[in-house]
């Protein structure tokens, strides 16, 4: 690191800081992702700058010239960031006046504050960053469909407290994530919604003196809404604890899938086989094949949750106003993306290259009572007994059955047993009364498992999927025109001004 110079704000000081207190301040490596939604913040409160008046065209020319030059540099890789200036902020602004001189490159700062100005990066990135995330989880949902179609009627135990409950489909298990997925799409939407809304020109806290145009800036960035009340934009980072709590639960669902294909894959349960593209082995035991994958994304779930209790504590003891707390807001939600992304990107590829076996999952339902309640259910129906009431005969037999270590199939004692209550089923009757695939056919109710329902939900689901990625080509397409729209002004009010080079 260079000796530290004196910083753009020591006009009071009399020293410059330690290295020791720069190394303790800045945020270099965290604001490196926001370089390029710097210099367009920049760019679009230049061009309102001088639109108002507030600046000449002759300034926002020389503004524009070095700001186009400084992004050109920046996606060479040539403009990197100083721990010395501390931000990023300081790092863009200082470069301007390195090279366009303090008589230009000195007034972009007009009617800003980098307490506002760290907003507008910060809300620009991560729209962008909701959107991939978005797409990730439709993409998981598309891989999820493919499963349900093709398994609309493969029967598989239903659980709960992870002991067979009732035979469900495995396409009825895949549309559940759907159904869960599409929820967290929301939730992310609404988090979109608080970050699409322009924080440029609360300036410090308190607004500015000069006659500054909001929604100018507001249309040049393609926010929808000036976000207004200045000390409230200046004070809140909610709009980040909205994301992150979106990514936790995102988190949350993934590792519930995690977990399912933990044990799924287990030999004892033997129901679903990995590729081996996504497995691994052991350094020392040659037979091992292990999920790592799913452990890894089950793993990495406590990190996002980490970063939104971070940021939750962080805020609780602020006052009003801009904290240097709201610092530590970025690396953690870098971190919560960067997870989110991680596992949205491998694990529709391991879900759709994973196999299921049908044939075990049958097996498994067929073995432990499964049926149970459809024997209930007929007994209420035939018999006028009250459901209590044939809950309770049914309990008996199967605890007769599992005493003797027999299932339902053993029909003949399965048969004799309800006689015992008065119950005389024919076996044909009782094979199809506890058939799983019948009771598959037959839980109709408005989103039971049955084949009929689980087809209709995968039609529901595949519109709502439509209407999802309608929405992020309508969020993206808003950006990418509000970029345009400035690249579009700037190349106006340059001309055929080239990019400045070395020493111009
Ligand atoms: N690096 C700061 C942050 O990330 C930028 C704003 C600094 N503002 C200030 N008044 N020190 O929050």
């Amino acid at each position: 690191m260079k000796t530290p110079q004196k910083t753009l704000w020591g006009g009071r000081f009399s020293t410059s800081l330690t290295s020791e207190t720069v190394a303790f301040t800045h945020s270099i490596e965290a604001d490196t992702r926001l370089i390029g939604y710097d210099i367009w913040g920049s760019q679009a409160h230049a061009i309102m700058l001088a639109r108002q008046g507030i600046i000449s065209d002759t300034d926002l020319r020389e503004i524009l010239r070095w700001l186009r030059k400084a992004e050109k540099d920046y996606q060479n890789g040539d403009f990197t960031l100083d721990p010395n200036k501390e931000d990023v902020h300081m790092n863009v602004e200082s470069y301007l006046i390195e090279n366009a001189g303090r008589e230009f490159g000195g007034k972009l700062h007009t009617a800003r504050s980098r307490n506002d100005q760290v907003l507008v990066d910060a809300h620009l990135y991560i729209r962008e960053e909701i959107l991939n995330i978005q797409r990730g989880i439709s993409t998981l949902c598309d891989t999820f469909l493919s499963i349900a179609k093709e398994h609309v009627d493969t029967v598989m135990p239903g659980y709960t407290h992870t002991q067979h409950a009732q035979p469900i489909s495995l396409g009825f298990w895949a549309t559940a994530y759907i159904s869960m997925f599409l929820r967290d799409q929301k939730r992310l939407q609404a988090a979109y919604e608080l970050a699409n809304m322009n924080p440029l020109g609360a300036c410090a806290l308190a607004g500015t003196t000069f006659p500054i145009d909001r929604h100018l800036t507001t249309k040049l960035l393609g926010f929808d809404t000036p976000h207004e009340h200045a000390l409230d934009v200046i004070s809140s980072r909610d709009f980040i604890a909205e994301t992150l709590f979106a990514l936790s639960l995102v988190m949350a669902n993934l590792s519930r899938i995690s977990e399912e294909l933990v044990y799924w894959t287990t030999y004892e349960f033997g129901i679903a086989v990995l590729d081996d593209v996504y497995s691994s082995g052991s350094s020392i035991m040659p037979q091992k094949k292990n999920p790592d994958i799913a452990e890894l994304t089950r793993g990495r779930t406590g990190r996002v949750y980490g970063a939104l209790l971070d940021l939750l504590t962080n805020l609780k003891g602020l006052p009003m106003g801009y904290n240097r707390d709201f610092q530590e807001d970025k690396p953690p939600l870098w971190e919560a993306f960067d997870i989110v992304k991680a596992c949205l990107g491998v694990l529709p590829q391991l879900l759709s290259t994973a196999e299921f076996k049908t044939e075990r999952m049958a097996e498994l339902t067929n073995a432990n009572f499964a049926t149970a309640t459809e024997l209930a259910n007929y007994l209420v129906k035939e018999y006028q007994v009250s459901f209590r009431e044939s809950h309770e005969i049914v309990g008996w037999l199967v605890g007769q059955l599992v005493q003797q270590e027999k299932t339902f199939t053993d029909w003949e004692l399965t048969q004799a047993l309800l006689k015992q209550k008065d119950i005389d089923i024919p076996i044909s009757q009782l094979k199809q009364i506890l058939d799983a695939e019948l009771a598959l056919q037959n839980n109709q109710s408005l989103g039971g498992t049955s084949p009929a329902e689980v087809s209709r939900m995968i039609e529901r689901f595949e519109e709502q999927l439509s209407e999802i990625a309608m929405y992020i080509y309508t969020c993206q397409t808003q950006i990418e025109d509000a970029h345009k729209e400035t690249l579009r002004i700037i190349d106006e009010v340059l001309g055929n001004s080239t990019v400045p080079t070395e020493g111009e």
